[in-house]
């Protein structure tokens, strides 16, 4: 079964006001549903819209999050505690936060008559050091950080929550994200970060080589991603799990090439040590996403780099 037409849902996004969030609240306003937010903090980088229900309030409290679950339809659960990098740093943090407060969140959902839940997993992570390219959703997981093998567990955790008590899933498999109101500052999306510092007039620093080949993908296709996997219908044998990325990979030194076509301003770059998290390649086969969810990624990277440039520059002369 694919997508069909659907009536406006009452949707609940936790960790709507992150980067990923804010993009999918506009689509899903857009599309004609109502949206509630929950996240520990505001947006960083815009101001509330008025059509949003927005709710400050933590994963980890379970009051709040079953207060914020109450008659909705779908939850898309954006809120993570960790990051790849910094992962392996204390897996029982990771483990702590992500995973168990994870299934609490589902536990809530199952007794709040939630019809779908909506997961972003880790296309970067769960795969480990790949055997084969483009990655397919069956390749093997082995992954070599904390977050990648708590992504995975909270996947199982889906599985089990639908097939024992009925609650239904979609779970996304990110590549790398990036575009406008991604944090340049953050320690995560190499773009952002890029033009953030071409922005500053600072060198590009690059980890090994330059020769890492990553899936990048624009947000708001991301985003789009999102609600197609929350309106898809899937029948009991469908599949539930997709990869979702541009489908193609660059290296890092390509990006920065990229980058000097797409801005007005000097770029140099500064390489430093590889880090052992950072598998070599990884590029993601999206042709299941684009047969089930009817989705595909539409955004060149030239045209995201220069919207991403514009946004960012656009912070800096504030
Ligand atoms: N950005 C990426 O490169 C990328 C890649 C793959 C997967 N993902 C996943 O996508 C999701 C969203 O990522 P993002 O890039 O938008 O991150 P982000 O940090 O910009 O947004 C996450 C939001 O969740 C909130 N949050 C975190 N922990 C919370 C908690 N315990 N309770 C309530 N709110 C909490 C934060 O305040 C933040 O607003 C995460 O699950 C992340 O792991 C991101």
């Amino acid at each position: 079964m694919g997508r069909a037409n659907i009536l406006p849902m009452k949707t609940l996004v936790i960790g709507g006001n992150g980067f990923i969030g804010c993009h999918l609240v506009d689509h899903l306003l857009n599309s004609g549903h109502s949206v509630r937010v929950i996240d520990r903090y505001p947006s960083r980088f815009r101001e509330p819209l008025p059509a949003v229900d927005y709710q400050i309030g933590d994963l980890g409290n379970h009051g709040e999050i079953a207060a914020a679950v109450k008659d909705i339809d779908w939850v898309f659960h954006l809120a993570y505690t960790t990051l790849p990098q910094t992962s392996n740093d204390d897996p029982v943090y990771d483990i702590r936060s992500n995973i168990a407060d994870s299934v609490q969140l589902f536990q809530e959902c199952r007794q709040s008559n939630v019809k779908k839940v909506i997961f972003i997993s880790s296309g970067g992570t769960v795969y480990g050091v790949p055997k084969t390219s483009p990655i397919k959703e069956d390749h093997t997981t082995e992954p070599i950080c904390s977050y990648g093998i708590t992504k995975l567990a909270i996947e199982k955790y889906l599985y089990l929550f639908y097939t024992q008590w009925g609650l239904d899933y979609v779970v996304l498999r990110f590549s790398n994200p990036y575009g406008v109101l991604q944090n340049p500052r953050a320690k995560q999306g190499v773009i952002g970060v890029f033009l953030g510092a071409a922005a500053e007039g600072k060198p590009i620093n690059i980890f090994g080589d330059g020769e890492t080949v990553r899936d990048y993908i624009y947000v708001t296709d991301a985003a789009r991603a999102l609600v197609c996997a929350a309106e898809y219908q899937p029948g009991p044998s469908d599949p539930r799990i997709f990869n979702i990325g541009a489908g193609r990979g660059h290296s890092l030194n390509e990006i920065v090439d990229e980058i000097k076509k797409n801005i007005d301003r000097p770029v140099t770059v500064n390489y430093q040590p590889g880090r052992p998290v950072d598998v070599p390649s990884n590029v993601l086969d999206i042709k299941l996403a684009e047969k089930h969810l009817q989705w595909s990624a539409q955004t060149e990277l030239g045209a995201g780099l220069k919207e991403t440039w514009n946004w960012i520059t656009s912070l800096n002369t504030a």
